[in-house]
């Protein structure tokens, strides 16, 4: 009897995590992100030639991408636990979580409205904007096991 309740309440889990799914989402998030300032960084180390609406259009895409953060939709507690590598940290200082992205999205939104002009703006304002992946990173993220 005891397995069958614990059986069930699992089957609902289950189907509650179907429905929506903020890892998942955070994630997707986060290999977009990780995607266009792939981008930017074959710009920067000159893998690619210097075009300053394509670069501009890029920095966009990742202010975009970075307005669309949502902490609390993304992280909501008891989204810790799972196939994620958000370290509990986030819920500890949730806080200092937020203001980490703040911090990001301050960055990204000086860069795009100063329009780089050239490969050395650029590259100063990526340095400074990536400089964010890191430190959130090792705070708020743990190693997959
Ligand atoms: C405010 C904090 C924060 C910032 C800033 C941030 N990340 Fe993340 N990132 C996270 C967290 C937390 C995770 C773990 C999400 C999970 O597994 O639930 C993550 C995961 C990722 C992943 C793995 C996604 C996956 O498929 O599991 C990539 C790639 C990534 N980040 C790229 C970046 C890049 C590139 C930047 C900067 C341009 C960046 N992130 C900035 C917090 C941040």
């Amino acid at each position: 009897m005891r397995k069958l309740v614990i059986a069930i309440s699992m089957l609902a889990l289950a189907a509650s995590a179907a429905f929506a799914d903020p890892i998942l989402d955070r994630q997707g998030l986060m290999k977009e992100r990780g995607k266009i300032a792939g981008g930017l960084a074959k710009v920067v180390k000159g893998e690619e030639p210097f075009d300053a609406a394509a670069v501009l259009t890029q920095l966009q895409a990742l202010q975009a991408n970075a307005e669309k953060f949502d902490a609390d939709v993304l992280f909501p507690a008891g989204s810790d636990t799972g196939d994620t590598t958000a370290a509990p940290k986030i819920w500890e200082d949730m806080a200092g979580f937020k203001s980490t992205e703040d911090k990001y999205l301050a960055d990204i939104k000086a860069a795009t409205a100063t329009a780089p002009a050239d490969i050395d703006t650029l590259k100063t304002q990526f340095d400074a904007i990536t400089s964010n992946c890191g430190t959130c990173h090792k705070t708020y993220r743990v190693k997959k096991s």
